[in-house]
């Protein structure tokens, strides 16, 4: 009997096309999520299931799948996916490591200096006619070179961000359950505690992957800890970030300002009061958001499912 493929969202390029050779795939025909109630039924007769990390896939979800062999995410987190259970079921899960890192690394890098330099307030002053003469006091902006920067999270992303840090003179710092040789004799990086890293650096870049340890570790003890001046970018899971916190923080001048391309609750409604802070700039999960690296992302996760079902060894499995 072929396989039942479910796919949850049409990925880019070539991806389904190469998933119907090698059983029957069914796709979520809409540009949108797929709705939980359909994906329920989808799953009980579903052999392989190709998702995106909108889709919440926990255990209830697995319990009723009868025959689910692989799930393949076209992302690298795997927060939306009960991990436990899917070991307990003997489900193999596939995700999408390297191929993004570049592109998220960039991401960082844009929010990095996108927050410091006041674009989105500079753009906006450009549109509203404000630019009458130039001013030598206006819109001034905090330093990126020769400051410190500290990374939470010293994986593939936090160490490329690392990589790109080297060429603006920073002090790199990190921290990280545990120590990342490569980083610190590649990069220089230096790996300190939590609250010396907000303690010490100008710039905060969250860079973790969200699990029940890194889970709201953003909160308002955090924000009191790190400079007046500090910049904070995540570009991980919002949830790692208590929200109100870091609201509270950059509406009171306890930090300066922020870059988000992930938010608690995502995605984060227009009148939403972090919206509307002129010191945060918001984009809506953009890490991985460029053509060459979401086409990669989407043949990996193909290639990660196509080889479980031959019972071939997965290119990048993490259950
Ligand atoms: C994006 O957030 C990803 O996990 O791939
Ligand atoms: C996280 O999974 C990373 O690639 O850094």
């Amino acid at each position: 009997m072929r396989d039942r493929i479910i796919v949850t969202r049409q990925p880019p390029g070539r991806a389904v096309e190469r998933l119907d050779s090698h059983g029957d795939v069914w796709m979520w025909p809409h540009d949108r999520e797929i709705d939980h109630s359909v994906l329920e039924e989808k799953m009980r007769s579903a052999t392989a299931l190709y998702c995106m990390l909108t889709d919440r896939i926990d255990r209830d979800l697995l319990e009723s799948a009868g025959d689910l062999k692989v799930i393949s995410t076209m992302a690298v987190g795997v927060d939306n996916i009960d991990l436990d259970a899917c070991r307990e079921m003997g489900i193999a899960v596939g995700h999408t490591p390297e191929v993004l890192t570049d592109s998220t690394a960039d991401m960082a890098w844009t929010l990095l200096m996108a927050a410091s330099r006041r674009i989105e307030e500079a753009v906006a002053y450009v549109k509203n006619g404000q630019w009458g003469r130039w001013e030598p006091g206006a819109l001034l902006g905090l330093d990126v070179a020769r400051t410190t920067i500290g990374i939470v999270g010293m994986g593939r992303i936090g160490q490329t961000v690392a990589r790109r840090a080297r060429g603006f003179d920073m002090e790199i710092l990190y921290f990280s359950r545990s120590p990342q040789p490569h980083a610190e004799s590649e990069h220089g990086a230096v790996r300190v505690e939590f609250d010396e890293l907000l303690d010490r650096s100008d710039h905060v870049v969250i860079c973790c992957a969200l699990t029940d340890d890194t889970r709201g570790m953003f909160d308002a003890d955090a924000f009191a800890r790190m400079k007046r001046t500090a910049n904070v970018v995540n570009i991980a899971r919002g949830s790692i970030v208590n929200t109100d916190a870091l609201r509270d923080a950059l509406t009171s001048g306890q930090i300066r300002c922020a870059g988000l391309d992930v938010t608690d609750p995502e995605p984060v409604p227009a009148d939403h009061p972090l919206v509307a802070l002129p010191n945060c700039t918001v984009i809506p999960h953009l890490g991985s958001a460029t053509e060459r690296t979401r086409i990669a992302m989407a043949d990996l996760a193909a290639d990660n499912l196509i080889a479980a079902l031959a019972g071939a060894s997965m290119p990048a499995r993490i259950v």
